[in-house]
């Protein structure tokens, strides 16, 4: 069954919708853990666990340096105690919007467990090691397709197809072919963001959603940080 009613006219789009969250947990700042990242941590296991589509996929926002804000999704790479790592291109709007301002804001959003997690934080470029160690994982197919785009510019319908041939010769490589490596392009690598904000969302009927969320305590150790916890009104 439809879960939600559309109406439309000539100029207008008119959306009801009927999902019910229904999630028999509760959450509470005497629940969960007392690090978002190790709560984090619980609750993408749970989601990889339960089957979520995709869990690793995120909306990435970013800002202008005059906060105009942009979104779009990104996948989640990894995680350690200094925050979330995602890989890019350098050279596309993300990254130029977080150079000029290095704040961002992550979302998941597992649908099929009715829960979002939302992390705000200052980003920095992971290592040129580190992100050698990722590119090198990445069959020679991505590879090609990191070096072929100029993300973000505008091109031309078969710009990108002659762009991909030309590196498959430099490089000796045979079309189709899953063999070979390429080395990491100077524009490509991942950003951390480090979180200093982390709210965790469950949805609950009639809008009564629970909602916790932990704040950083200023000054506390980048190595073993303190936050507070507060639930929320939904
Ligand atoms: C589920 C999903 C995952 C994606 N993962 C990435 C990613 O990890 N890195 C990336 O650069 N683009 C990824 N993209 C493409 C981005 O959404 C976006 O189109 C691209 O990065 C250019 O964004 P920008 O022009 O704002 O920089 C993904 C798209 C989707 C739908």
């Amino acid at each position: 069954m439809a879960s939600i009613d559309v109406t439309e006219t000539k100029d207008t789009l008119q959306v009801r919708s009927h999902v019910q969250y229904n999630t028999p947990e509760h959450i509470s700042p005497q629940n969960v853990h007392t690090s978002p990242l190790e709560q984090f941590h619980i609750w993408f296991n749970e989601a990889r666990n339960a089957g979520v589509r995709e869990p690793d996929s995120m909306s990435l926002s970013t800002a202008t340096s005059s906060g105009i804000p942009s979104s779009r999704m990104v996948l989640f790479k990894q995680l350690d105690k200094r925050g979330f790592v995602f890989y890019t291109n350098y050279t596309s709007r993300k990254s130029k919007e977080l150079d000029e301002n290095p704040n961002a804001a992550l979302l998941f959003f597992w649908r099929e467990m009715s829960r979002q997690v939302r992390i705000l934080g200052r980003v920095e470029k992971v290592s040129k090691e580190e992100s050698e160690v990722y590119f090198q994982s990445r069959p020679v197919g991505s590879q090609l397709g990191a070096l072929a785009s100029k993300q973000s510019t505008v091109i031309g319908e078969n710009d990108l197809q002659e762009r991909l041939q030309n590196l498959e010769t430099l490089h000796g490589i045979e079309p189709g072919t899953k063999q070979g490596k390429l080395p990491l392009p100077d524009f490509w690598g991942g950003f951390r963001v480090i979180p200093s904000e982390m709210e965790f969302w469950l949805g609950k009927p009639s809008r009564l959603h629970d909602r916790v969320r932990y704040l950083r305590i200023e000054g506390s150790s980048d190595d073993e940080p303190q936050w507070t916890i507060d639930r929320l009104s939904p």
